[in-house]
């Protein structure tokens, strides 16, 4: 398995990426070739049968018809080989194997999350065992969002009430990109995964740690580790600095201005809001962007998050 990947490509680290790889090369060189052999063509064409004397006629043979039928048989064949080859390699793309492994997928301005069938969830982080198939089930919470991970040379385009497919086996272990690449807003390209592939051993220890919230930690402490891991860190800084929302340093018991212009306390009931129902509330000064983490984030989660920001005074 080629792991160093070529000019064109990053390497192949799925079990359908050499099959891919093999028919584009074969599209791209074939155009390549064709390019070059009507290029010259056309260039002796020119040369050869230019008008070399004022009033001169051309020879007047306007049609061949070895020449005409050649020209759509051949052409004709070759697209059938490519379209028969392209057909396979499509219907092996869309069925996903029976014994594959299912994770729910929603894609949402501007992150991806994750449910893993025990409960575990993640978020802008899709874990999974290699050598074994994954069948993703996904739907938007909003926009259209595109699934695209180029290592497996796997796209789907996740829509809004409508579930998509897609599936991969993942041929080696280590850390994928994941992108979005369906334009879906001004966060369009913040909304970036990884894909982290595990040893069959890890990742079974992996899905009964993640399942367990923040055993062993303050609240404040998970609430920490979720800020990064439910990706929070995008949008809110943790140093008073304005980013797309505002900052959590000095947030909790607050007064902040409403764009409707009433005052508000940033008390733990108002912090829940926002995180279950972001618009209600909205401070003045920033857009009406927030996702809402209904269904997201567990009570516990909430619980912690709030610790969290609780923590953040100075
Ligand atoms: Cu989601 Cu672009």
């Amino acid at each position: 398995m080629d792991t160093t990947g070529t000019f064109f490509l990053p390497p192949q680290n799925s079990t359908v990426a050499s099959d891919i790889d093999f028919l584009w090369d074969f599209i791209y060189w074939a155009s390549a070739a064709f390019f070059v052999i009507l290029g010259v063509a056309i260039f002796y064409f020119i040369i050869r049968y230019r008008r070399r004397r004022q009033g001169e006629l051309t020879t007047g043979v306007a049609h061949n018809l070895p020449l005409e039928i050649a020209w759509t048989v051949i052409p004709t064949i070759l697209i059938f080989f490519v379209f028969v080859w392209g057909f396979k390699g499509y219907m092996k793309l869309h069925i996903a194997p029976g014994d594959s492994m299912e994770v729910k997928v929603t894609g949402q301005k501007w992150f991806w999350s994750f449910q893993y069938p025990e409960g575990a969830s993640t978020v802008n982080e899709l874990v999974v065992p290699v050598d074994k198939p994954v069948k993703l089930l996904m739907s938007s919470v909003d926009v259209i969002h595109s699934f695209y991970v180029p290592n497996f040379r796997v796209k789907m385009d996740v829509l809004p009430n409508r579930y998509t497919e897609l599936w991969f086996e993942a041929t080696a272990v280590g850390d994928y990109d994941l992108l979005c690449t369906e334009y879906c807003g001004k966060g369009h390209s913040e909304m970036i995964g990884k894909v982290r592939v595990l040893g069959e051993r890890e990742f079974n220890e992996w899905l009964e740690s993640a399942g367990g919230m923040g055993e062993g930690m303050t609240p404040a402490e998970y609430g920490a580790q979720l800020f990064k891991s439910k990706a929070c860190n995008t949008c809110h800084s943790i140093d008073g600095s304005k980013v797309v929302g505002p900052s959590f340093l000095n947030l909790y018991n607050t007064q902040q201005m409403l764009t409707n212009g009433q005052p508000v306390m940033a008390d733990e009931n108002y912090l829940r809001e926002s995180i279950l129902n972001p618009q209600a509330k909205l401070v003045a000064g920033y857009d009406p962007v927030m996702p809402s983490y209904q269904g997201v984030l567990k009570d516990q989660q909430i619980d912690a998050l709030i610790a969290y920001i609780k923590s953040l005074k100075e």
